[in-house]
């Protein structure tokens, strides 16, 4: 990669669209935004006591605001496109006045469609003119969103309607089971760039046709097929319990599918962005393939997690080196501080990012649904030559550390079956820590380890990590040979 961007932002992809994204720099943009579930996202956790624990990643419920009404006035008194879209909205208030008796203003349906409209309109500059935009929903928001792509990037410029069709489990008796997503493919010009790969459709009894012109090809189980334009109906796995890429982030996307998308649409030495970047699929597949990316997403969580997603994935060319580019993180220690003040669950929820914790998502005025726990960290240690998941309570202080908080941290790991403990802090409450902390230690194939440390913030930002042993996969009860 001659220069390389790769560039994750914290925030509202529209603010960061506007202020940092420069105009026609960007050759694909993928987006995967919440589709209006009314549902929230969580990362589920089971301690090994048996209780759930829920970690929010993120909200997708919409609720008409004064402001929105605001915005759809100007809508109405602008010019094209915005007309246009201010026709959709008030279609889908209509609708959901019809539908559920709503009364128009409390329209989730159209506060949905106003936010994503502004956005859209954001990335549109972003794009080069060679470029494209797949826009991925679901059945029960494609068709307004198809009206709002048509207004924004124009109806003659759509390209696509890819139904990404998988079995996942779940399935009501009184429909056919909803198993496709649709993804909206429009180009900002025709001059745009593509390359549509070939499928091999096979033959109707596998046999060979032997039509004349027609090329014919035989597999190794002796099935004949031809090579074909790849068709806008695409079989790809959805990430699975099982799945090898799986984070347990909610909504995460499988990487054949982004792989497919880039290949046909970013050229080489291209820029990707995804102003919606959940875990990261997108950074991933664009990685993988030496290309430059731009990830966005208003969740810390989500981008530090991204960042030890890249990083542990490509070590070689990530690890050591700072080429990536955090905007909207933390920084320095003030930036952490000044942070831990404005909102300490915040706070909490970006140093188990970076840490790789998952979150326990708490908020303002929350007593936390398990005392004493931040965080956790899924280790898979080696015993035996057996890689076993264990798990690491990880307490984030964003003020003074007290002596009994420190003792109540060994009881929690205890309680919970963990193996370690991990308090983080300010250095300047660390004496506390290494004061009050349990000596007990516990071992795995690597070596031994504390199993209560303290880890401070100052050394988290410069870059390092606590005490941990080398991770060894995902499957339980895998294999390590050699
Ligand atoms: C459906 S998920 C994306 C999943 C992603 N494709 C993946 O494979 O992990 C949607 C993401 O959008 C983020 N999000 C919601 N509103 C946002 C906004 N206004 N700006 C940027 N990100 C936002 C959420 O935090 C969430 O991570």
């Amino acid at each position: 990669m001659d220069t390389s961007t790769r560039k994750l932002y914290r925030g509202d992809c529209l603010e960061i669209l506007q202020d940092y994204i420069e105009p026609n720099s960007v050759d694909l943009i993928y987006l995967d935004p919440p589709f209006n579930s009314k549902s929230n996202y969580n990362l589920p956790f089971r301690g090994k006591d048996r209780t759930h624990t829920a970690v929010q990643a993120f909200v997708d419920t919409w609720t008409w605001t004064p402001e929105n009404d605001v915005r759809l006035a100007e809508f109405r008194r602008s010019g094209e496109p915005l007309s246009s879209i201010a026709t959709v909205i008030d279609f889908a208030q209509q609708v959901e006045h019809i539908d559920v008796g709503q009364r128009r203003h409390e329209s989730s349906l159209a506060s949905y469609l106003l936010n994503m409209a502004d956005r859209l309109m954001a990335m549109k500059p972003a794009l080069r003119d060679t470029g494209s935009i797949y826009l991925h929903c679901d059945p029960t928001a494609s068709h307004y969103l198809k009206l709002v792509m048509d207004a924004v990037f124009g109806k003659s410029y759509f390209r696509n309607e890819i139904i990404w069709a998988y079995r996942t489990g779940g399935v009501s008796k009184r429909w056919f089971g909803r198993k496709h997503d649709v993804i909206l493919f429009y180009s900002k010009s025709d001059n745009y760039k593509v390359n549509v790969s070939k499928e091999r459709p096979y033959n109707r009894e596998n046999k060979p046709y032997r039509f004349s012109g027609v090329e014919e090809f035989e597999d190794e189980e002796g099935r004949w097929y031809t090579m074909a334009t790849m068709r806008d109906v695409w079989e790809i796995n959805a990430i699975g319990r099982t799945s090898a890429e799986r984070l347990g982030y909610p909504t995460q996307k499988p990487l054949a599918l982004l792989e497919r998308i880039i290949d046909a649409s970013c050229p080489m030495n291209g820029v990707v962005l995804d102003p919606f970047c959940g875990c990261g699929t997108t950074v991933h597949a664009a990685e993988d393939k030496e290309l430059n990316w731009i990830g966005i997403d208003i969740s810390r969580f989500a981008v530090e997690l991204i960042r030890e997603r890249v990083a542990n994935n490509f070590p070689h060319r990530l690890r050591h080196d700072r080429s990536i580019s955090m905007i909207g993180l933390p920084e320095t220690v003030s930036d952490a501080r000044d942070l831990a003040h404005q909102d300490r669950f915040e706070f909490e929820k970006w140093v188990c990012g970076r840490i790789g914790a998952n979150g326990l998502g708490k908020r303002l005025g929350d007593r936390g649904p398990d005392g004493g726990i931040d965080g956790i960290i899924e280790l898979y240690t080696l015993v035996n030559q057996k890689v076993v998941e264990e798990t690491a309570i990880v307490q984030v202080k964003s003020g003074n550390v007290s002596a009994d908080s420190v003792r109540a941290l060994s009881e929690v790991v205890r309680r919970t079956g963990s193996v370690a403990g991990i308090m983080v802090c300010f250095e300047d409450q660390m004496s506390t820590v290494d004061n009050q902390r349990s000596r007990d230690v516990w071992s795995d194939a690597s070596g031994t380890y504390p199993f209560i440390q303290g880890f401070s913030v100052e050394s988290l930002l410069d870059g390092n990590r606590p005490i941990l042993p080398p991770q060894y996969g995902k499957r339980r009860g895998a294999r390590i040979s050699g």
